[in-house]
């Protein structure tokens, strides 16, 4: 009941739009807005996770480390999309994927990690304490170890452990079925849909704190009941999430396969640069999907959300039904993004 009361369509984002101008009149198009921070989440669980972001982001704190304690909240939630009690791979095994990206183009990522419970603050560490960008299964797990996490037992969540047996009844493989639509679940809540194939998503974050500064994180078990070994976007810099400190930043969520064929959020900041409001960058790209897709685009759902750096946020979907969470020092709401369909 919470989301709801706080919950705005696309359509009443004239109030918000006059907010955002507002709030940057005298601003050039470049001028970062210094002092006014906010921060953007996917779906519904992303009003959750902007809380403990607000934390740091409302005392001045640095973006990196909000878009990290931010989806940390997520992890830590027993869903059926992200954290240690995700619905697990068609071998029963729970394989996480994230990344993260701060002002400087500093970027982390970990891949197909298992039994370990943050693998945001893996991917920071990557970022932070390694020469490289990324690290995947029994590797990043090793490091993930030798820096200090505990090595967790899997224990999936009594609705993943439901979906896990519903899909093993026929076990059949069709590759992922995404937030076709959210049934008024959450995306969080594992949505069996009329195809009787399970949902599955994501929580990407991108921020801007008082300095004018971007970062962004994104985090996921992937796709429920994927091939062992299967990576989506989310842990892919360029792919589920993008940040240019000059631009702005994007992240993605939804099928991950349709993600990294246009290089999603890179594509969104690289159309914000040549002046596109993040709304209309987001549009674009979600175009370019359906004229790669075709008639294939009707059974998968995509969004984006970005960034600019007036600070003004924007997200488009493929399909009705992808919400995203903002919160800035005056408001707090979820917002339903418009949709190509
Ligand atoms: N967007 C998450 C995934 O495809 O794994």
């Amino acid at each position: 009941m919470v989301h709801r009361r706080k919950f705005i369509q696309a359509s009443a984002l004239g109030s918000l739009g006059m907010f955002f101008s507002k709030m940057t009149a005298g601003q050039s198009a470049d001028t970062p807005v210094k002092g006014k921070p906010i921060v953007i989440s996917t779906w519904d669980a992303g009003l959750e996770a902007n809380k403990a972001a607000w934390e740091i982001l409302g005392k001045g704190g640095r973006a990196l480390d909000a878009v990290e304690k931010g989806v940390m909240v997520t992890e830590n939630s027993q869903n059926c999309c992200v954290g240690l009690g995700a619905n697990p791979d068609r071998d029963g095994f729970v394989t996480l994927d994230a990344c993260i990206m701060d002002e400087f183009s500093n970027c982390g990522s970990v891949a197909f990690l298992e039994r370990i419970k943050h693998p945001i603050s893996v991917a920071r560490r990557v970022m932070e304490k390694t020469p490289h960008v990324m690290l995947v299964g029994s590797g990043a797990q090793q490091f993930a170890v030798a820096e200090g996490f505990p090595l967790e037992e899997q224990k999936l969540s009594p609705d993943a452990q439901r979906a896990y047996e519903d899909w093993l009844k026929k076990s059949e493989y069709k590759g992922p079925a995404i937030n076709v639509e959210n049934k008024g679940h959450g995306p969080f809540a594992p949505t069996k849909l009329d195809s009787g194939e399970w949902n599955h998503d994501t929580i990407g974050m991108v921020a801007m704190d008082t300095q004018g500064n971007f970062s962004g994180s994104c985090t996921t078990s992937g796709a429920g009941f994927k091939m062992r070994g299967r990576l989506g976007d989310s842990p892919i810099i360029g792919a589920g999430l993008f940040v240019d400190n000059e631009v702005g930043a994007c992240t993605a969520t939804g099928q991950g396969e349709d993600v990294i064929r246009v290089a999603g959020s890179h594509s969104v900041v690289e159309l914000m640069r040549q002046g596109l409001s993040p709304e209309m960058a987001c549009k674009k790209i979600i175009e370019r999907i359906v004229r790669i897709k075709k008639e294939k685009a009707k059974d998968i759902q995509v969004a984006f959300l970005a960034i600019n750096k007036k600070g003004i946020p924007g997200a488009f979907a493929l399909h009705p039904g992808f919400s995203y969470a903002l919160k800035t020092g005056e408001r707090e709401v979820l917002v339903k993004a418009k949709s190509y369909y």
